[in-house]
């Protein structure tokens, strides 16, 4: 039996576009795909759009009619997370990146060779991170294999869409908390693959699982040339497999992977390597470059100091970048240049990245991913004569949008099937509530407050926007105030693949 929505709808089009559409009704099949969306439909015209549809007469429609100030929009997708992170956001913010991984992260990391204090751990993790409207999440565990396949069984049995990898590190790391060499590691991951592969699908034959795989070698600093050849070996095995990564996050960072690995020290670039990847060999980028780790599915986290042939290199292999505006304040990273990476035609998405980000929530992202925008805009020497471009400029909420679901689905391979509300892809959406009744008074809207008196005393709900605006304006505004003032508590229903799975209104 398809379910019927009716109600507001936003989705983006573009990086630069979205669709703000106030009477939609959208269906969704036996197998969680959206079949087909109408727009436009006028209260009046339900039932003559329904019989279209041939489903009028049907006793048994399942037809959710969202209220005012309601919408419905893609889930989120964060595009790059720490699972085993989550019991320290809020803690140790005072370091930046290589002193924060040894004083607060490793200690927590280490503690998940405990498979119990995983399991705990990861329900409450996963839970919150559904609750929060992602819908699509590239999880890092730990190196511990076992705590690793415990966290892909909840995601699995929760029903997120995600990618679960074991951390690789075999070097740079403390006597605690490291793999004592390649050869494990590698048989780890080996392991790690076959189980999320063995894992009941959950999804329509002609699409991927639920929850995918996803090397994860933690960053360069933390691989012998070793393991990470013997890492590009196995992603050349498997060119489905998705491959995620830090990069270019801090400047003591990327120093030190320059020493760790200078050029000479890189596997020769085979003949028919591009022009790209022979300018790149002594950066960052041109590290996992060499190693065959950087390709059209790869997630690269960060990048916020990447040089100019490193952003060729990244283009030139297809590779998308993970922006992750919280964590790099947070850790006094820095400020990533999101708009010249968008001009120059890379994927990029959002990543909360728990618990240099000290939230697990995309909106928080959003949020700092504007102000990012804004800090590079005005430190700019220069606005580029190109008016249309991105570079040095605030992103609009149009980009902000696409970032956060259709930008994020494409940096981790689901551009075709996740991130907007369109006719053939899954249904991994959220009902969203800026009604004042649902608790956060920090999304409030005098309009919307107005219309609701309106409905209260038994007036007409037509439209009688306080400032004159048309219906289509004031769901714009709607889904901007979302966007920066909105929480977990709006965010009422959360789908994927047409699976109710979390939301306030939830209840297991
Ligand atoms: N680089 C290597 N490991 C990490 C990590 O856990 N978090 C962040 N933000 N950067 C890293
Ligand atoms: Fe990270």
């Amino acid at each position: 039996m398809p379910r019927l929505f009716y109600g507001a709808l936003v989705t983006p089009t573009s990086r630069k576009e979205y669709l703000a559409l106030p009477h939609s009704l959208l269906c969704v099949s036996d197998a969680g795909q959206i079949a087909w969306v109408a727009n436009n439909v006028l209260p009046s015209d339900l039932q003559n759009e329904l019989a279209r549809h041939g489903l009028s007469d049907d006793p048994n429609l399942d037809l959710v009619e969202l209220k005012t100030g309601e919408f419905l929009m893609p889930g989120f997708i964060d595009t790059h997370t720490h699972a085993p992170q989550m019991p320290n956001v809020g803690s140790g913010q005072q370091y930046e990146l290589l002193d924060w991984l040894q004083e607060v992260t490793f200690p927590m990391e280490a503690r998940f060779s405990d498979p119990g204090f995983a399991r705990t751990t990861y329900e409450t993790v996963v839970r919150r991170s559904i609750d929060c409207g992602t819908t699509t999440c590239c999880y890092y565990g730990t190196v511990h294999l076992e705590a690793t396949k415990l966290l892909a069984d909840i995601v699995h049995s929760r029903g997120q869409r995600a990618f679960v990898g074991k951390c690789n590190m075999n070097r740079e790391s403390p006597t605690y908390y490291i793999e004592p060499s390649t050869e494990e590691s590698i048989s780890a991951t080996r392991s790690l693959i076959e189980h999320i592969r063995s894992l009941p699908a959950s999804c329509p034959p002609d699409s991927p699982p639920l929850v995918q795989p996803v090397l994860t070698p933690r960053f360069a600093i933390s691989c012998t040339s070793d393991l990470l050849s013997s890492l590009g070996d196995l992603a050349r095995s498997d060119p489905t497999l998705t491959i995620q990564t830090h990069i270019s996050e801090n400047a003591s960072e990327i120093a030190y992977t320059k020493v760790l690995f200078p050029p000479e020290s890189l596997p020769p670039l085979p003949p028919s390597a591009g022009e790209a990847s022979r300018k790149a060999r002594d950066t960052y980028a041109g590290v996992y470059d060499a190693y065959g780790l950087l390709r059209h599915n790869t997630i690269l986290a960060h990048g916020v100091h990447l040089e100019d042939v490193e952003i060729e290199v990244i283009k030139a292999q297809g590779a998308g970048v993970s922006h992750c505006p919280t964590s790099n304040f947070n850790l006094s990273s820095g400020c990533a240049k999101v708009g010249a990476l968008l001009d120059k035609g890379i994927k990029v998405g959002l990543g909360t990245d728990v618990s240099g980000g000290f939230s697990p929530s995309i909106l928080r992202t959003v949020q700092d991913a504007s102000i990012c925008s804004k800090v590079v805009a005005m430190s700019a020497p220069s606005k580029p004569d190109d008016s249309d471009g991105f570079t040095n400029r605030q992103l609009p909420v149009a980009t902000l949008l696409h970032l956060a679901t259709l930008g994020g689905a494409e940096v981790c391979g689901l551009g075709s099937r996740v991130g907007q509300l369109a006719p053939g892809r899954a249904f991994d959406a959220l009902v969203v509530s800026i009604r004042t009744d649902v608790g956060n008074p920090a999304v409030w809207s005098a309009d919307l407050d107005a219309r609701l008196d309106v409905a209260a005393s038994g007036g007409e709900l037509g439209y009688e926007g306080g400032r004159g605006q048309t219906e289509t304006e004031e769901l714009e505004g709607m889904l901007e105030r979302f966007l920066f003032c909105g929480d977990d508590r709006n965010v009422r229903r959360v789908y994927v693949q047409g699976r109710l799975v979390g939301g306030k209104e939830y209840t297991m």
